[in-house]
């Protein structure tokens, strides 16, 4: 099947991620339209006998589905004190691997399934990267239904214009975890990513945010001009 140029760039990613995996491995398995990609070539060079004892810890209800279908054998997180290794995608890549996740509505899963990893690389085409975090993608926030308006009105008085996540015209989107899902854009993109995460994370019914700060050790980015290998430096 012929890919978009959009697809193959998100294909050369997850290609070259597969460098990063080893026979034996717990992986953790991301979720997006980056992952799909990752999750069909991992199945081929399982199926090839070149890479094998794989089981993957999935991220996400359509992860699990998807990784299924292809034949990749699968655990829960708590089944395994740690995973060696997870591949996700991101909606957004900063210089310093800082990221934002969570449009397709995993994040509290992905952040999950990626502290308990010993290495996160991150596949994404080269229209992810941005300088500063919030100038491409909203912010994506989980929130328990209960009076979730306080926390759009918090977030409206620090500057974003806040959206709740829809499904169709009648109900609105729920996460894995049967919670909301506020998109949140800051038209300057975002000051203090730490700070606004910390303020976040400090209120009741706040369940998880899209901020992975510190989380990615690789970020493997493809585009026209080729791949570009982005390593964290302690
Ligand atoms: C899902 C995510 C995805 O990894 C992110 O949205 C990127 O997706 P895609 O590869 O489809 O662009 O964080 O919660």
């Amino acid at each position: 099947m012929e890919l978009t140029p959009a697809e193959a760039l998100k294909r050369q990613a997850a290609e070259r991620a597969l460098e990063y995996v080893e026979s034996g491995m717990v992986l953790g398995l991301g979720t997006g339209s980056t992952v799909a990609h990752f999750l069909d070539l991992l199945a081929t060079k399982l199926s090839q006998g070149a890479l094998s004892d794989i089981v993957g810890v999935p991220t996400s209800i359509w992860t699990g589905r998807e990784a299924r279908k292809a034949g990749i054998e699968l655990i829960g997180l708590a089944d395994r004190a740690k995973v060696d290794l997870t591949v996700d995608g991101a909606d957004e890549v900063s210089p310093d691997l800082d990221l934002i996740k969570g449009m397709g509505g995993a994040l509290l899963r992905e952040k999950m399934v990626a502290q308990a990893s010993h290495h996160v690389v991150i596949i994404a085409d080269g229209s992810k990267a941005v300088e500063r975090l919030g100038t491409l993608s909203p912010l994506p926030v989980e929130v328990v239904e209960w009076a979730s308006g306080t926390h759009a009105r918090f977030l409206e008085g620090l500057g974003a214009e806040v959206k709740t996540r829809w499904s169709d015209d009648v109900l609105p989107l729920r996460s894995d975890n049967g919670n909301l899902l506020l998109d949140c854009r800051f038209p300057e993109g975002i000051d203090d990513p730490a700070g606004l995460d910390a303020a976040l994370q400090g209120r009741a019914g706040v369940v998880e945010t899209g901020f992975f700060l510190g989380i990615a050790d690789v970020a493997i980015l493809a585009s026209e001009d080729g791949i570009e290998v982005r390593e964290r430096h302690a």
